[in-house]
């Protein structure tokens, strides 16, 4: 069998959801989820969307530093102006898709702040539910619209390389059984994270860098796959297998909440006596991480008991909910959290347009490295950087497709499909990213880390297997490869990459 489209949509989050809806109906666009259409790490977002919906030039500009000082200046200036430029006309366009964010008795936007923000700026939604919120909306809107197929519990293997070097779709593999080929004039990844490359993740475990392994295979350039992003508050159980962790959102600590360690010390002003628990993330986890280091633990606590449980339960509905069913009430307990993966900062490069080094490839939101985010993202500027560049890619789509043609039509070769159990791979994979290329890096670790990998990224080559476990096992590797020689190359301690020796 095989598919033929204009547009090839790989992934159903934010990104993938507002490039497929920008795109000109008069084109045909297939969207392809790897497992249920609203399976995806925005789903999980809670604290909001960044953003200044204003032409107010002065608060332009702070939005503009705050996000290169969370970056530790090492962003693309370029990439941030446009971002910020920008965001006022994707959150117009978002509401006109049926997204809604909370607002006051005046009708005016409630607005809230978080880490490395130097005013409130945030928009959320259902309280802690943006992502949720903002994503349901825009999957109802799609799924009414007649130019959009949705293909479900779909994943893309590889994607298809034209004789002349250009990207023309993607093999893929339908319900683990049915292999075929879309053919489509552009192709975007919208893959999402890379979460279940480590033992501990706040992302939804389909993250496992899928975008970044077949990019890297077509030959696209990738770039600051060393800067991974650790959120310092997700919830910490003791007696918990589960590698997905849930998110104690750090707009928590934007409305008073505090960090203390298991002495029940507040820490924060040895690191960050300005900032304090609003520091940027990077700052916040790496001081956890001293934290537990110092107290022989593995857990601090965030602190809510001068707030108002009431107030609590109102702002923060999911998480209260959340924490209740572990037994700990906010506004009365201590909530055990430390950090884990939570974002990668790189990834596929693209320009303003989100286009990638590949002829006809584009890549939207975490998956893409647009330059915004520098050393470590700004919180709530990843749902920003979605619909922003998905906004662009699809304006540079539309006009392309009017002159773009299908490509050549290369096949796939068959392969064999065994039924091998890769769960053991994957948790040595996840062992040593912990260990040796988490919060804290050293030379030792790395060298060590990047044998064993190159090790089992032989292997697996040598048995290639028509699965998905297979290429999903293949893509954390290769994503687990990038970040680790990445961070040995970069020898200085910068933003989320921390160098002890
Ligand atoms: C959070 O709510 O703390 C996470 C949101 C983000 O990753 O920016």
């Amino acid at each position: 069998m095989e598919r033929y489209t204009d547009v090839l949509v790989i992934g159903s989050g934010l990104a993938g959801l507002f490039t497929a809806l920008n795109i000109d109906p008069k084109y045909k666009v297939i969207m392809i989820a790897k497992e249920h259409l609203q399976n995806s790490n925005s789903m999980l977002a809670q604290g909001g969307i960044a953003a200044e919906l204003n032409n107010d030039p002065i608060l332009h500009e702070s939005h503009f530093e705050d996000t290169l000082k969370a970056g530790s200046f090492i962003n693309d200036k370029q990439a941030v102006k446009y971002l910020v430029d920008n965001a006022l006309v994707a959150i117009e366009t978002l509401v006109k898709f049926g997204a809604h964010f909370d607002k006051d008795e005046k009708n005016q936007y409630l607005l809230t702040k978080e880490g490395g923000h130097s005013h409130k700026r945030i928009l959320h939604s259902g309280g802690d539910a943006s992502g949720y919120n903002t994503t349901k909306s825009l999957t109802d809107d799609l799924l009414a619209r007649e130019n959009i197929q949705v293909i479900e519990n779909t994943i893309a293997l590889d994607l298809i390389r034209s004789k002349d070097g250009k990207c023309a779709g993607a093999f893929v593999l339908e319900n683990d059984e049915l292999h075929y080929s879309i053919h489509a004039k552009m192709t975007v990844l919208a893959t999402g994270g890379i979460g279940s490359v480590y033992g501990s993740t706040t992302n939804d475990l389909s993250a496992t860098g899928d975008g970044i392994g077949m990019a890297h295979r077509i030959g696209a350039r990738i770039r600051d796959m060393e800067f991974v992003q650790f959120h310092p508050t997700a919830l910490y159980l003791e007696d918990s297998k589960s590698r997905r962790r849930f998110l104690i959102t750090e707009a928590l600590r934007g409305e008073g909440a505090t960090l203390v360690n298991v002495e029940e010390q507040r820490f924060m002003q040895k690191y960050d006596p300005e900032r304090m628990e609003l520091a940027p993330r990077d700052v916040v986890s790496q001081a956890i991480y001293r934290e537990m280091y110092d107290t022989w633990t593995d857990h601090v606590y965030i602190d809510t008991r001068h707030l108002d449980p009431k107030f609590l339960e109102k702002r923060f509905p999911t998480v209260f909910k959340r924490v209740k069913e572990e037994g700990y009430i906010m506004g009365i307990d201590l909530i055990p959290v430390a950090p884990c993966e939570h974002f990668m900062c790189g990834g596929v490069y693209t320009d303003l347009q989100g286009k990638t080094t590949v002829e006809n490839l584009y890549a939207v939101g975490e998956v893409a490295s647009s330059g915004v985010h520098g050393a470590n993202r700004l919180a709530s500027n990843s749902l920003l950087e979605c619909i922003v560049f998905a906004l662009s890619a699809s304006k540079q789509m539309n006009e392309l497709l009017e002159t773009s043609k299908l490509q050549s039509d290369p096949k796939m070769e068959v392969l064999p499909q065994y039924n091998y159990n890769y769960k053991p791979i994957r948790k040595k994979i996840g062992d040593y990213m912990d260990e040796h290329v988490g919060i804290v890096r050293n030379t030792k670790g790395l060298t060590l880390t990047k044998s064993v990998l190159d090790q089992i990224s032989k292997n697996l080559l040598k048995s290639p297997n028509l699965t998905r476990h297979y290429y999903e096992t293949l893509n954390i590797v290769t994503t687990a490869q990038l970040i680790t020689e990445a961070a040995l190359r970069r020898e200085e301690s910068i933003g989320c990459h921390l160098r002890i020796e």
